[in-house]
């Protein structure tokens, strides 16, 4: 894979295994160029990794080929879930990116948000699908006409590959975020349905993941117009091999040593999930050993999961899921269901134990399985295969 970075996230000596993924998505990538890809969504548990793919696939694009035009757009922390905000940042990132890669000068990332500039830039490139969605977009703009403004924005991939006869791909991160756009009523937007026009062409691919994968499946690619567009992709955990070997960069890195009977112990418990190993061997830092013993590993693994940064994480998503008023239920319940193992969780149990009624211990499930904590199935709930989660 290249060292060349603009959206990498995870440094180069850090990053891990993967190969197999990246190439398919790479491939995957360069057939749009055949007009033979499909759209694909990259689906995993959280902190999994699926960013840290996304971002090397954009990178090796933008620096080791030229037949397709790779696009980057992440749903993540945009200040403003205002849908004209949205389209105006995800078609000035399109343009901007778009204009970068053609003249292969990542400077103009920053610089062609300026629209009147990019209009020039796509004259001087002579590209006239360029040109007609930059003018497009600035007439329906000037007009304020709503509708034209987010269909040029989230359509502009496809319309630009079209009129071209070029392709292009679209790598979309956090996309369960389009969930959550209004208008200036605060009335939900439907951008599900401009995507639907979007993804739509065989020149434009796009691969979408996210990090609230329940919510992905139910409303995104189970019902409504993205339903079978687009192709699932799985990533797991880190092999046992590739958790040891992340270790042993980490451990160097960070100037200790870490016996191998360690390193095994905690690439299992970890479930392999590179975010946890990075967190734990971080919190051994800090102790300053130069040997990691069983003690040592258990201190920072039980710190991390009590008050360290798994912790945080965990209260994150509660306090994104959980109502204000449910967060001490809802914590009481995951706690609760840790004991149920890997078999079927029993609201009633729990409702008599923390002495609620079964009804809020339901709600308390439902919001903790649209934050992916626990896994839904077959009309019930099932811990995920995760000890970390789980708080053993
Ligand atoms: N292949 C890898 N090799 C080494 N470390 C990795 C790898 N992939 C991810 N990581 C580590 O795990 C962290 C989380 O990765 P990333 O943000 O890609 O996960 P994610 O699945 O996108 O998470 P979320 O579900 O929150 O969106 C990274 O910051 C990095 O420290
Ligand atoms: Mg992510």
């Amino acid at each position: 894979m290249t060292k060349k970075k603009i959206f990498a996230i995870v440094p180069e000596e850090e990053f891990v295994n993967r190969e197999e993924l990246l190439d398919r998505l790479y491939c995957d990538a360069m057939d749009t160029a055949r007009q033979a890809s499909d759209n694909i969504v990259l689906l995993g548990r959280r902190r999994v990794g699926k960013s840290a793919v996304l971002t090397r696939v954009y990178d090796k694009l933008f620096f080791e080929q030229d037949l397709v035009v790779p696009i980057y757009f992440t749903y993540e922390g945009l200040p403003s879930n205002l849908g004209e905000y949205i389209a105006e940042e995800y078609f000035k990132n399109f343009v901007s990116q778009y204009i970068a890669f053609k003249k292969k000068d990542i400077k103009l990332r920053k610089k062609a948000t300026d629209l009147n500039l990019a209009l020039k830039l796509a004259q001087e490139l002579e590209d006239t699908g360029l040109m007609e969605i930059i003018e497009a977009y600035i007439d329906a703009k000037q007009k304020q006409y709503f509708q034209g403004i987010v269909h040029n924005s989230i359509g502009a991939p496809r319309m630009v590959a079209e009129e071209n006869e070029s392709a292009i791909c679209v790598i979309i991160d956090e996309f369960q975020e389009i969930l959550k756009i209004v208008d200036r009523d605060g009335r939900i937007l439907n951008f599900k349905g401009l995507y639907q026009f979007a993804v739509e062409s065989a020149l434009a691919t796009h691969i979408i993941s996210g990090s609230a994968v329940t919510i992905m499946r139910q409303e995104i690619l189970r019902r409504g117009p993205l339903l079978g567009r687009f192709e699932p992709y799985k990533i797991s955990g880190l092999s046992t091999e590739y958790a040891i070997e992340l270790q042993d960069r980490l451990s160097k890195m960070y100037g200790f040593e870490m016996p191998y009977e360690q390193k095994v112990y905690l690439a299992n418990y970890t479930s392999g999930l590179p975010f946890y190993i990075k967190k734990i061997l971080l919190e051994i830092k800090r102790y300053k050993v130069p040997i990691v013993t069983e003690e040592v590993l258990c201190k920072a693994i039980s710190h991390e999961i009590t008050r360290g940064g798994i912790y945080d994480t965990l209260e994150m998503l509660l306090l994104q899921y959980a109502k204000q008023n449910k967060l001490n239920i809802t914590r009481s319940v995951l706690y609760q269901c840790a004991n149920f193992e890997d078999k079927k969780i029993n609201p009633y149990e729990i409702a008599e134990k923390l002495q609620v009624s079964s009804i809020e211990v339901m709600e308390a499930l439902s919001q903790m399985s649209r934050a992916d904590l626990i896994e839904p199935s077959g009309g019930f709930y099932y811990n995920i295969p995760d000890p970390v989660m789980i708080l053993k």
